[in-house]
């Protein structure tokens, strides 16, 4: 993650670097800093901590701060090294010519520093970053050229980088490269601009080329030449954005996750848009490309995702084994990169990314593309790196999510699972007419009875502040609200810090039970179904154990009340859509509980919303 930005043209470089950090304070939130040169000297300005305590910094002398029309600014998500001042981006080299900002991790930078060290570079910091500073540094020495410089470096680079580098010597020039994390370049009207991602640019340019790996650009305000690692000239494939610039707004909302949890009914209505046309019709996925044939024959489905999509692809596992007969093996990605591959041409691999960018996804989708795996991405950016590796491309338009927490992102990836399931179904003709039928219809009002449970909002948010103080919480689900239960879980330790754990319901007693006491809040996802009476209980083992229980139930069954010491009864819905309706009071409980507990819930600490390390 981190995310880096530069400019070269005319305009005031900070204020263009200081908004483009701002729409990339997703990638990170640690630390932030910008180099500019100032009256032909390289000066850094970082700060610890939120991207506003650099904007406090260079609003105090701003005057001689926007004289620079170049400079290069970077947010961390920090790595290696805690995020102090010293360790904040821009890094510099003993004469504090060079600057350089990166997103990676350059995984030799042990036996870099020891080597630079011994040729007399000091270094400040503890970061991986540094080195890449002091090397460019000593290169740029030798042959006073700062492309060479950057070039001759990465060839002694090990592991991931996207970097940007300034140096005074080379007036109104910046160097930039990638190798597996991702970097764009604007073109303006005499000006270049450098990214990791869209919205830092597109507010002043559309036209743009993303770099490749090992390639290597130099931009002035007059112009810009691309090269390879070996020097070659390339030409580069300049496209036009399909983004438009937009007001990232609350809307009114105290926080964007609670906008965002607001806008999963149209989320769905876009999702299903065009897809599922009417009941009695086929699903139409335009973006499947493996043919009717392939589809028949497919034995096998992986699905590699993290996180959140983790959870969403475990629910896609019940809906497409359910449906289309096909054994689905689900796995983290940074678990599945580090066995042997097992797949084959038979075997559709899946990976599942909101951002499209997770390090360790990619490189799982790269291993079973190698083995000769049909690749489906679902994503939530089909710009991204992930989704220029697809065979098949389903991009979910959930829209910009800015919350770290992901809420709608988890919505869109679900209903898309279900299009997947229902259109394979349809092919393979494993499942009855009438059942499919009844699905679509169940997902054409699915956004109906999201909006029923928003607009009682306030009896979760009552339930919510009940629970606010507890230290642990427990989940517990079977079947395919298990992932619900995870997923849960998951919101609630990400922007509260409560130690949650979802259970399948039945393990309960294998041992978490010993856990339960009068403190323990369990909350039972007791959705009508084939495992409706296993989960109840479980609940009353549960409640033996005088834990606090929380039932999350379409049923209308008052004997709950006696079980229960709380019930959110949400719409009446099949069990197979039921996790996503069942979610949707789950990131309500832990937006409440954050909200009420003060933290800070769109940027919750330790994480970032893209994770492009491994
Ligand atoms: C990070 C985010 C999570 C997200 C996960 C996977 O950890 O904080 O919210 O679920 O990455 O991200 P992806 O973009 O691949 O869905």
């Amino acid at each position: 993650m981190c995310g880096i930005v530069g400019y070269v043209g005319n305009k005031k470089a900070v204020d263009i670097l200081l908004e483009g950090l701002t729409s990339l304070e997703y990638r990170g939130y640690d630390s932030s800093g910008v180099a500019l040169n100032i009256d032909n000297k390289v000066q850094l300005f970082k700060a610890a901590g939120k991207l506003q305590n650099l904007k406090d910094i260079v609003n105090k002398n701003y005057s001689e701060i926007s004289k620079s029309t170049i400079g290069i600014g970077h947010i961390r998500w920090a790595t290696h090294g805690a995020p102090t001042v010293e360790n904040a981006h821009p890094h510099s080299c003993n004469c504090g010519r060079v600057a350089v900002v990166h997103n990676g991790i350059i995984e030799n930078y042990k036996e870099l520093r020891e080597k630079l060290e011994k040729n007399g570079c000091t270094f400040r910091s503890q970061t991986d970053t540094e080195t890449v500073a002091h090397l460019v540094a000593s290169k740029f020495a030798q042959t006073q050229d700062l492309t060479e410089a950057v070039r001759l470096a990465t060839k002694e680079i090990e592991g991931a980088y996207a970097l940007c580098v300034i140096h005074q010597d080379v007036k109104n020039t910046i160097v930039a490269t990638r190798r597996n994390a991702p970097l764009l370049v604007g073109i303006g009207e005499k000006e270049y601009y450098v990214a990791s991602d869209v919205p830092a640019i597109i507010q002043y340019t559309k036209q743009a080329f993303y770099l490749d790996d090992n390639q290597i650009v130099t931009l002035t305000p007059d112009s810009m030449k691309l090269i390879d690692i070996e020097n070659n000239s390339i030409s580069p494939k300049i496209e036009t954005l399909p983004w438009e610039p937009v007001a990232l707004s609350k809307m009114g909302y105290k926080h964007f996750m609670l906008k965002e949890i607001h806008e999963q009914p149209d989320v769905v209505r876009n999702v299903l848009s065009g897809k599922l046309r009417a009941i009695d019709e086929n699903i139409t996925l335009n973006e499947v490309t493996l043919d009717k044939d392939k589809i028949k024959n497919l034995n096998r489905i992986q699905i590699v995702a993290c996180g959140t999509s983790l959870h969403a692809a475990m629910v896609g596992k019940y809906i497409i084994e359910d449906f289309c007969g096909i054994a689905v093996d689900v796995e983290p990605s940074s678990e599945y990169i580090y066995r042997k591959t097992i797949t084959d041409k038979n075997t559709l691999v899946i990976g599942v990314s909101q951002s499209g960018e997770t390090a360790d996804t990619i490189t799982a989708v790269r291993q079973a593309k190698s083995k000769g795996s049909h690749i489906l991405i679902i994503t939530n950016r089909p710009d991204s790196t992930m989704a220029r590796e697809a065979d098949s491309l389903v991009p979910v338009n959930a829209g910009i999510e800015v919350s770290v927490a992901a809420t709608k992102s988890y919505m869109a990836q679900l209903i898309s699972f279900y299009l997947i399931a229902i259109y394979i179904a349809e092919i393979k003709e494993s499942i009855d007419k009438k059942e499919l039928s009844d699905l679509k219809h169940e997902l054409i009002v699915l956004p109906q009875k999201i909006e029923k449970i928003l607009a009682h909002k306030e009896d979760i948010q009552k339930c919510s502040k009940a629970f606010s103080s507890s230290k642990d919480f427990i989940f517990i689900a079977r079947g395919i609200n298990f992932p619900t239960a995870l997923e849960g879980a998951l919101k609630l330790k990400e922007i509260s810090y409560i130690n949650a754990t979802g259970y399948t319901a039945g393990e309960l007693k294998h041992g978490p039970i010993a856990m339960l006491d009068e403190t323990m809040p369990v909350l039972s996802i007791l959705m009508s179904g084939k495992v409706y009476d296993k989960i109840l209980s479980n609940s009353e083992e549960a409640k033996a154990r005088n834990a606090r229980m929380i039932a999350l139930t379409d049923s209308v069954d008052e004997k709950l009340n006696e079980l229960f010491d709380n019930i959110i009864r949400i719409p009446e819905i099949s069990e197979i859509l039921s996790p996503a309706l069942a979610i949707v009071p789950l990131q309500l409980i832990a937006y409440y509980i954050a909200e009420f507990l003060g933290k800070d819930v769109d940027q919750p600490r330790n994480l970032a919303k893209s994770v492009t390390v491994e």
